[in-house]
């Protein structure tokens, strides 16, 4: 049976050490402060942000949130964005994608201070991650690190293979696995041969975002598996891009959906916050 790598306990731990580290930057006077922006009313949105909400008020970060209609102007959405990057009391600022259809999303993410970018998508903070240089890292890519360095998984010289290759998880993940001295390959829809590269991967990230597509024949004996996945069934159950039932006594660890990858998220995120006070405070 494999280990079961908890991402509940996993990022309850790191949202403990950042409210450790909040209450440490609040009796210095600094309040770590995050305005999160949503333009619309789009359901899945709003639970997110709900969510983020939530663990900011956990931790102890002020969450200053911004509901904009939906038709909200795209140089509105930019006026807001540059007064938030000229506001000092403002550490992170986050604005929910998807954003309506009418709206530049890169334009937006550019116009976000790489300094505040604690969602790591601005250009300046993704070219930082591929040449080794401090930055902002996508939060679930982050995330998955956290998960396996702490389930005491090596990754110096291992084989990993990451099937999907958004700017969200699968390149910003190739990256930082490559930093950790990992032999990468990054598979994606044009990929042949899928089956027999993933069948030789030590490690295993699966963001194809097809339920359960992974069976037992993708996976190595004794393999990490790392499912970013999260669908609902048909049963109304939720599920991965892995067939956990099918994959989990044949690797060696794998991360269960729902309680893995998804809660590591936010809590990176929170994190991504917490940094961005320490580093701006060290600044002034
Ligand atoms: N929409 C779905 N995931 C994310 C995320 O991580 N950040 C933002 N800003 N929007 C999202």
């Amino acid at each position: 049976m494999a280990l079961i790598i908890d991402g509940k306990k996993i990022s309850s731990d790191i949202k403990e050490e950042v409210k450790t580290k909040v209450a440490a930057l609040k009796s210095k006077g600094i309040r770590p402060c995050l305005a999160v922006i949503q333009v619309g009313k789009d359901p899945a949105s709003t639970v997110y942000v709900g969510n983020k909400k939530k663990a900011c008020a956990y931790t102890g970060i002020e969450s200053r949130a911004y509901e904009l209609p939906e038709e909200t102007t795209q140089e509105q959405l930019l006026e807001l964005i540059r007064r938030l990057n000229e506001d000092d009391t403002v550490h992170g600022i986050l604005v929910q994608l998807p954003v309506p259809d009418h709206m530049d999303e890169k334009e937006i993410i550019r116009t976000i201070s790489p300094a505040k970018d604690v969602d790591g998508f601005h250009p300046q903070s993704v070219g930082a991650l591929s040449i080794g240089e401090p930055g902002f890292v996508s939060c679930t890519p982050a995330g998955i690190i956290q998960l396996l360095k702490r389930s005491g998984i090596e990754i110096d010289g291992k084989n990993c293979v990451v099937v999907g290759r958004s700017n969200i998880v699968g390149k910003p993940m190739a990256m930082l696995l490559l930093r950790e001295n990992g032999t990468v390959t990054v598979c994606h829809s044009h990929t042949r041969n899928l089956r027999e590269i993933c069948s030789r991967a030590d490690i295993l990230v699966a963001a194809i975002g097809k339920p359960k597509f992974f069976d037992a024949s993708y996976v190595k004996d004794q393999a990490v598996v790392i499912d970013v996945g999260i669908h609902r069934g048909a049963d109304n159950k939720l599920c991965g891009d892995v067939d956990y039932e099918a994959v989990a006594d044949k690797a060696g660890a794998i991360t269960p959906v729902p309680g893995g990858v998804g809660p590591m998220t936010i809590a990176m995120l929170m994190s991504n916050c917490a940094e961005s006070a320490v580093r701006m405070c060290g600044h002034e």
